[in-house]
C-alpha cells in the first residue's frame, strides 16, 4: 500500500486505523474521508481529509484520481443493530456504497479492503469454531449485506482482477471512538461504565458467547492481510479472525480483577439478543493463520488491563 483512501474514517475503526497507517506509511500516504465533518476532530486536524459520501460515485472517482490512490479501505456502512431498525437504509448504504467502491477500483486499477463480519453467518451455521467455509444464511439485513458484499468482492476479483481482500471482523473493543450501533457494543460500554460508575447493566443475556478482538490486533490484521503475498491467498472475501470469545459474566470477572467492587446486572434487549443468538459463539481462524500468518497479542485479561488504564486517563475530566 502506498496511497490509501479510507471511507467512513471517523467511525470506530477508521479513527484508529488512520493514525496506525500514518505511522507506518507516512501522513501524506493516508487520505481520510467521511460523509460527516466533525469540528476539531483529530483525524481532520492531523492529516489529509476530504468530505465524501460513498453514494456519490463521481466525487469518489475524482478524489481517488486526485490523490493517485492505490488502495481503498472501505469502512462506511450501517452496523447490525442500527441496520435492523432501518433495513432499507442499510441495504442502500452497504450495497450501493460497496458497488460504487468496486467500480472505482475496477475503473482506476485500485486494490480494496472490505470488512465483512461474523454477522455473515446465521442460525444454520455451525456455532462453535465456525469454519472458514460453511453455511452463510444470516437472518439480519446487516448480515445479508455482508454475505452479498463478500460475494461481490470475490466476483470483482475473478471477473475483473480487482485485488479485493477482506476480514470477517468479530466484535471490536476499543477506547478511542464509541461503536456505531453494533450488537457487540456492550463489550465496550461495560469498560466505560466500570471506570465511571463501578457497575454495568448488560443488554446481552448471561451465558451468551460471541467472538471478539481488541482494536490494536484488528488494525495489525488489516495491514498484514493487505501486505500478504497474493499468491498465498486461497480465500479472499473474507477471512475469519478473532482472538477471544466470552460471555458478559466472563468479561465482568476479568474487570473485577482490576476493579474489585464492579457489579454486573442484566436488562436484556430482545432485538440485540436475537441478533446475538443467530451469530457464531467462536470462530475457526486457522485459514487466516495458514494463508497470511494471522496473529494477535491480546487475550481477555490483557485487554481489560489496557482498556481500564486508558479509560481511567481518558475519563478523568
Ligand atoms: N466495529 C465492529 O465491531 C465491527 C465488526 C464487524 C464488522 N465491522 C465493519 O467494519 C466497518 C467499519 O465499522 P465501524 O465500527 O468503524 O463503523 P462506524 O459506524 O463506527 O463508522 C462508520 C462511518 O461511516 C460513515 N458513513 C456513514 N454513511 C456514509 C456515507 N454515505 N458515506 C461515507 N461515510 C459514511 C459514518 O459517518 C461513520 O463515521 C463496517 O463495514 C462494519 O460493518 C465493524
Amino acid at each position: 500500500m502506498k496511497k490509501i483512501l479510507i471511507t467512513g474514517a471517523l467511525g470506530q475503526i477508521g479513527s484508529e486505523l488512520v493514525p496506525h497507517l500514518q505511522n507506518i506509511y507516512g501522513e501524506s500516504a493516508v487520505i481520510s474521508t467521511d460523509v460527516r465533518k466533525i469540528e476539531n476532530h483529530p483525524i481532520i486536524e492531523n492529516g489529509i481529509f476530504e468530505e465524501l459520501d460513498v453514494l456519490n460515485k463521481e466525487k469518489y472517482s475524482s478524489i481517488v484520481n486526485k490523490y493517485k490512490v492505490d488502495t481503498i479501505i472501505h469502512m462506511a456502512a450501517l452496523l447490525s443493530a442500527t441496520a435492523e431498525q432501518n433495513p432499507l437504509l442499510a441495504w442502500n448504504l452497504n450495497m450501493n456504497g460497496l458497488i460504487n467502491t468496486l467500480e472505482v477500483c475496477r475503473e482506476l486499477g485500485v486494490n480494496l479492503f472490505h470488512p465483512s463480519s461474523i454477522a455473515s453467518f446465521g442460525p444454520t451455521s455451525p456455532q462453535v469454531d465456525t469454519p472458514q467455509n460453511t453455511i452463510e444464511r444470516p437472518t439480519t439485513m446487516y448480515g445479508v449485506t455482508k454475505v452479498a458484499g463478500e460475494l461481490l468482492c470475490d466476483y470483482y476479483f475473478l471477473k475483473y482482477q480487482v485485488d479485493s481482500r477482506g476480514l470477517r471482523f468479530p466484535g471490536l473493543i476499543s477506547n478511542v471512538t464509541l461503536p456505531g450501533g453494533g450488537t457487540t457494543d456492550y463489550a465496550v460500554s461495560i469498560y466505560y461504565d466500570a471506570v465511571k460508575h463501578g457497575k454495568y447493566t448488560s443488554y446481552i443475556a448471561e451465558n451468551t458467547y460471541m467472538p471478539m478482538m481488541y482494536m490494536p490486533d484488528a488494525l495489525n490484521a488489516v495491514v498484514d492481510l493487505m501486505e500478504a503475498n497474493p499468491s498465498n491467498l486461497k480465500e479472499r472475501n473474507a477471512f475469519n479472525i478473532s482472538s477471544m470469545s466470552f460471555s458478559p459474566e466472563e468479561i465482568a470477572s476479568s474487570i473485577a480483577k482490576i476493579i474489585p467492587k464492579f457489579q454486573l446486572s442484566y436488562n436484556v434487549d430482545p432485538l440485540r439478543q436475537a441478533i446475538a443468538n443467530s451469530w457464531p459463539q467462536s470462530l475457526d481462524c486457522s485459514e487466516a493463520k495458514k494463508q497470511w500468518n494471522f496473529t494477535y497479542k491480546y487475550d481477555l485479561d490483557s485487554m481489560s488491563k489496557d482498556m481500564i488504564t486508558k479509560l481511567q486517563i481518558k475519563l478523568k475530566n
